[in-house]
């Protein structure tokens, strides 16, 4: 029987968008308004279920939720073991398949929960809770599941798309601005793949209530950038069909940024922003971006202090290559750009070495 504040919660956490993947598989997205909800709907679960946390998450439940795993916080727990600890403590409650995973973290914590939730019983259960911003908007949606494995990072995953998602705003008061920001490259980024520009708007519009993380206000942002990756990622669930790939827009630049700074000195937002600027300028150069357009979104990312303008030094440019080289996502051996016609228009294209050097390099010869 619900009790009522199960149904109070029915009442006020609102359905933000149902996803449908894969296989017809869908995901619910849930938005809510506040700690209470979220815990509500989740006591709702009732005892079938293990807690994936990390060390940081953990802080933010209390009492903390039994059975549970409790991993380290960051990437660098993103492995067999971590997955392997998941595994070890469902088999040990004796979960079945019907048992369920509730990863409640960032990023890693969401993508480890749903590989391991991928491999228990050939596919248990799974709730997702993000509790960065990044997570939010980005990797609890759209079935990619993950760990690093001999040194790539995401080299080894599954789709699996988590049944729910729940998504609660009041979780981010206690992120770390630099966690914030890493995340709200992903909403800008998003703002620019957009069909419409009220999320451009917002952010245009927003600034101060942004970044003092004024709660409904955020609760609008994520919404909206959820509908863009809902937008992407359903026409093309598999990312077979060149549609999906458009969300790496900046990723291959900034993923070589934070190659040559040994994956230390740039937090992955930060080089999706540069990144993001230096396809801007690309497809400026090729005659494909509006010059209007790219400005008007340079100017975005700097307004969010944002460091667009770096450049790496030519001792950099052998690393930056080798990385672009190393590209997932390549095909027939080429590395496809993602840049942008204008709002909302994204082209797939290579890029000549010569103007790829000009973009990149402080003072190319
Ligand atoms: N599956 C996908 O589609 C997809 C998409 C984008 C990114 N990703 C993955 O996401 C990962 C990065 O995610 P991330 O940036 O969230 O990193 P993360 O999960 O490491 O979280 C960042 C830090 O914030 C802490 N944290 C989390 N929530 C908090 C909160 N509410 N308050 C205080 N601290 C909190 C964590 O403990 C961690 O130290 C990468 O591994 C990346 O590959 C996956």
């Amino acid at each position: 029987m619900p009790t009522t504040r199960n149904l109070l919660y029915k009442m006020n956490m609102n359905t933000c968008c149902s996803v449908t993947l894969a296989d017809g598989q869908t995901t619910n997205v849930l938005l809510a308004d506040d700690i209470y909800d979220l815990s509500a709907h989740l006591s709702e679960y009732g005892n079938n279920v293990l807690w994936v946390l990390d060390g940081n998450t953990a802080r933010l439940i209390r009492p903390l939720p039994t059975p549970r795993v409790i991993l380290e916080p960051g990437e660098s727990a993103k492995n067999w073991r971590g997955t392997e600890r998941i595994l070890r403590a469902a088999v040990e409650e004796g979960m079945a398949r019907d048992g369920r995973f509730i990863g409640f973290g960032g990023g890693v914590i969401c993508d480890m929960t749903a590989f391991a939730a991928s491999l228990y019983m050939r596919g248990c259960r799974l709730t997702l809770v993000p509790t960065t911003l990044l997570a939010m908007v980005d990797a609890s949606l759209g079935g990619k599941t993950a760990i690093d494995f001999m040194g790539g990072k995401n080299l080894v995953g599954t789709f699996y798309p988590a049944q729910d998602v729940l998504i609660c705003c009041d979780t981010l008061k206690s992120l770390s601005d630099k966690e914030f920001l890493n995340g709200l490259a992903e909403v800008i980024k998003h703002a620019l793949l957009a069909q419409d520009e009220e999320l451009y708007r917002m952010l245009l519009l927003k600034k101060h209530q942004i970044m003092g993380r004024d709660p409904a206000v955020l609760r609008n942002l994520v919404e909206l950038s959820l509908k863009v990756k809902q937008s992407y990622i359903e026409r093309d669930p598999k990312e077979t069909l060149g549609i999906r790939q458009a969300l790496n827009l900046g990723h291959t630049f900034g993923h070589a940024l934070e190659s040559c700074g040994r994956f230390t000195t740039w937090s992955h937002g930060a080089a999706v922003a540069w990144g993001t600027c230096r396809a801007l300028e690309a497809g400026e150069k090729l005659g494909i971006t509006d010059q209007r357009y790219a400005s008007g979104a340079t100017k975005l990312f700097a307004m969010y202090g944002y460091d667009i303008d770096y450049r790496i030094g030519r001792g950099d440019w052998q690393l930056f290559r080798q990385s672009l080289l190393k590209d997932k996502k390549k095909q027939d051996g080429l590395v496809r750009f993602v840049l942008l016609e204008k709002q909302g228009k994204p082209v797939l294209t290579t890029i000549e070495l010569k103007l790829l050097q000009n973009l990149v390099i402080s003072s190319p010869i």
